[in-house]
């Protein structure tokens, strides 16, 4: 296992920790949440946590889920009792972006719901200020997309469409998504407000003021930082 994995199994494995029995629980996506999901279905399989119901913030975490041996249930409107997932970057206050593995929109939708956002990282995610290292993803309704960027472009110049291949990159809601670069230091809150507001936006990657604490591995051990 590579460095970087081993350290983000660290963090994981932290966070699992905080899981009780009977506790319905967000999970997140990506190759941090990963670890989480899977150490839960272990947990669950050698009867140590019995009872868990898990709420999947994509395709690919429900499928995950389903394969350890989790019982996962659709989002309804019952409160979570925690949620974790990885980020993208991490600021000292715990304002995150995330996204850039396309599951915003469900991560958000499913995260708001949770008593406890519990996110997990390796150091690499650690900023000072929000845009200092990571793209800012914004997804965007299909219908109309240029338009909607040329309207992103007036209030976050220079980023651009998400496109791996010829196609643009499809979320699981059928959107794609625009990489926005953020000017670090701005008005984090003003900023989420005129991105919302923007025609043809769906969801932001700005998480502000979600997370409750961050599990964040590094060689030197596991950094809890809370807000
Ligand atoms: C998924 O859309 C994201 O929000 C992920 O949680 C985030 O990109 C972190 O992913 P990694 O753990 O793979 O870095």
């Amino acid at each position: 296992m590579a460095d970087l994995e081993a350290l983000k199994k660290e963090a994981a494995l932290r966070a699992v920790a905080l899981i009780e029995s009977g506790m319905r629980v967000g999970l997140g996506t990506g190759s941090t949440a990963k670890y989480a999901i899977e150490e839960i279905g272990r947990k669950v399989h050698s009867g140590e946590l019995t009872g868990i119901v898990g709420v999947a913030t994509s395709e690919a975490s429900d499928a995950l889920a389903r394969e350890v041996g989790l019982t996962v249930q659709a989002l309804d409107p019952r409160p979570l009792d925690i949620a974790i997932d990885g980020a993208d970057e991490i600021a000292p206050n715990l304002d995150l972006i995330k996204g850039l593995g396309g599951a915003l929109l469900r991560e958000k939708l499913t995260e708001v719901q949770a008593r406890r956002l519990i996110i997990i990282a390796d150091h690499s995610k650690l900023v000072n200020q929000i845009g200092e290292k990571a793209p800012l993803p914004i997804e965007i309704a299909r219908f109309g997309f240029l338009s909607t960027i040329e309207r992103l472009r007036q209030i976050v110049p220079g980023g651009r469409l998400r496109q791996p291949g010829a196609q643009p990159y499809v979320t699981d809601n059928g959107n794609y998504i625009y990489d926005a670069q953020v000017r670090p230091g701005g008005d984090l809150a003003a900023l989420e407000r005129e991105l919302k507001g923007t025609l043809g936006v769906v969801e932001t990657g700005l998480f502000l003021g979600m997370a409750e604490r961050a599990f964040v591995a590094s060689p030197d051990g596991v950094q809890e930082l809370t807000r």
